[in-house]
């Protein structure tokens, strides 16, 4: 039997790095997807992505693969399958927009034929294979869609206004989550009083930005999402490209910010059908690849009829 998964990539609209020392995190799933389909094999577990194709035995240690099928190794070994995997996606990689959560979310779903949320914890190992520090906010979005403040414990989705709109402009240089997440904790360590008063800024306005996704205040969003900007800046994590392109936006859309871990990445701005192009055409100037994204309200979907 062939089972299909799919997931979508995501943004994180306020909290990241600080989401990694357990402060709540504001993410939002788009409409870009990682799709995985699964097939038995006879022994042994075979992955096709654009890496390439390899071929492991069961008993390889996920640790020999490439970080880029480790995760499908880990998945298929803790399930017992022996299988052949392969992977598409239209979410670019290594910029800070989900593609590696959505593929662990997708690869769980289609590996364990299953959607329920025990689904979280199986990506989330698979994840940690690569990067054990994993927060697992991008994990838990990638599954359930929509707007949701992770909180470590588990998640909240925002039902209410959904329909938000963000301008994305893609730096175009990747980066690694890993080192940038060294680099912060490296800051913290240095100076920990002064990392200590930025988290509790970014407290304070994600609980503001809760109260405006409740209202559908895109005002005070954008206005609290340009703040965390500032302080995902004072923990070293933009850099000048980001900041040119976050400044171009803000003249027009209501707020924009770095997204993911930064250090090269996509900055994200958001919009309305009122100043969206303008907002695309100034982040373009400033030296962006841009796109309009909305939110994709759909999480992990499995099924066997792969040709939907
Ligand atoms: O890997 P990215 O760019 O999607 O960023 C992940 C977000 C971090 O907060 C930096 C790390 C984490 O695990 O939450």
């Amino acid at each position: 039997m062939k089972v299909c998964a799919s997931a979508p990539g995501k943004v994180i609209l306020l909290g990241e790095h600080f989401v990694v020392y357990g402060t709540n995190a504001i993410l939002c799933a788009i409409q870009k997807r990682a799709s995985v389909s699964v097939e038995s094999h006879k022994d042994g577990v075979c992955v096709s992505s654009i890496y390439g194709t390899d071929v492991f035995s069961s008993s390889d240690d996920p640790k020999s693969a490439s970080p880029h099928h480790r995760p499908i190794l880990q998945i298929a070994n803790e399930a017992h399958r022996t299988v052949s995997v392969s992977i598409e996606s239209d979410i670019p990689p290594g910029v800070g927009l989900g593609s590696s959560s959505a593929y662990c979310v997708a690869a769980a779903g289609a590996i364990l034929n299953q959607n329920d949320s025990g689904i979280i914890d199986v990506a989330l190992r698979a994840e940690r294979s690569v990067f054990a520090s994993a927060s697992g906010a991008d994990t838990a979005v990638c599954h359930r869609g929509g707007i949701i403040e992770f909180t470590g414990k588990g998640h909240e989705s925002f039902d209410g206004r959904t329909d938000i709109v963000l301008a994305v402009a893609s730096t175009g240089r990747k980066h690694s989550t890993v080192k940038a997440v060294d680099a912060v904790r490296r800051n913290k360590e240095q100076n920990p009083e002064h990392f200590e008063s930025v988290r509790e800024q970014v407290v304070g306005l994600i609980g503001d930005a809760r109260a405006a996704l409740h209202s559908g205040d895109l005002v005070s969003l954008g206005v609290h999402m340009s703040e965390n900007h500032k302080c995902l800046r004072d923990i070293g994590v933009s850099d000048a490209a980001v900041d040119k392109i976050v400044a171009a936006a803000a003249k027009t859309s209501y707020g924009a910010k770095l997204t993911g871990a930064g250090v090269g990445g996509c900055v994200i701005a958001l919009v309305d059908d009122s100043n969206s192009a303008q907002t695309l055409d100034a982040m373009r100037s400033a030296g962006g690849d841009v796109f309009e994204v909305r939110v994709d309200s759909e999480g992990l979907r499995v099924s066997q009829d792969c040709a939907s």
